[in-house]
């Protein structure tokens, strides 16, 4: 049995739609409990903003099509989860594992939206096609700036801790 093009579009779209609502908890949860590092709050902050943006960005393309986003999808968060899972264990090191997740969350957010735009051009759904492009930049740039603050943080953190303070997170 073949599947339209038009449904793996829609089926891409709620996917990364589950997606982002995944990176909005994870985001607010780690905002919520940072302390001494601010410029990695800065950043999380200015990146929960833009992901209110992209979630948008895919409802109305959902909506465009007279579909809507659908529940969280387990099976394709599964991965995503296991690997947020390494940060949510309270440790001394918490921030070096989050920053590690974090980076790998921005890039897999990169290869879906990447992909996403492929689908919606192989359906012939181009319609969302510019706004899909904003929200993959925005992905880039986060995680460029989470690149670029592996060694701040990690700095930080060795600092801290041989300074006998506490800078799990
Ligand atoms: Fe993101």
């Amino acid at each position: 049995m073949s599947t339209d093009t038009r449904d793996i579009y829609v089926s891409a779209l709620r996917n990364t739609h589950a997606l982002e609502m995944q990176a909005l908890q994870i985001m607010e949860r780690q905002v919520e409990r940072l302390e001494h590092y601010p410029e990695l709050t800065d950043a999380l902050r200015k990146h929960i903003d833009e992901t209110h943006g992209q979630r948008q960005r895919l409802d109305e393309a959902l909506h465009s099509l007279n579909e809507t986003h659908s529940v969280i999808k387990e099976g394709f968060l599964g991965f995503v989860g296991n690997m947020m899972a390494l940060g949510h264990t309270p440790a001394q090191d918490e921030i070096l594992k989050n920053t590690y997740a974090n980076h790998a969350f921005e890039n897999f957010e990169i290869a879906a939206y990447e992909s996403l735009i492929e689908i919606g051009a192989a359906a012939g759904q181009t319609a969302h096609h510019t706004a899909l492009r904003q929200s993959l930049d925005e992905e880039k740039a986060m995680a460029q700036r989470v690149h670029d603050l592996i060694g701040p943080v990690t700095r930080r953190y060795v600092e801290l801790t041989a300074s006998g303070a506490k800078a799990d997170r």
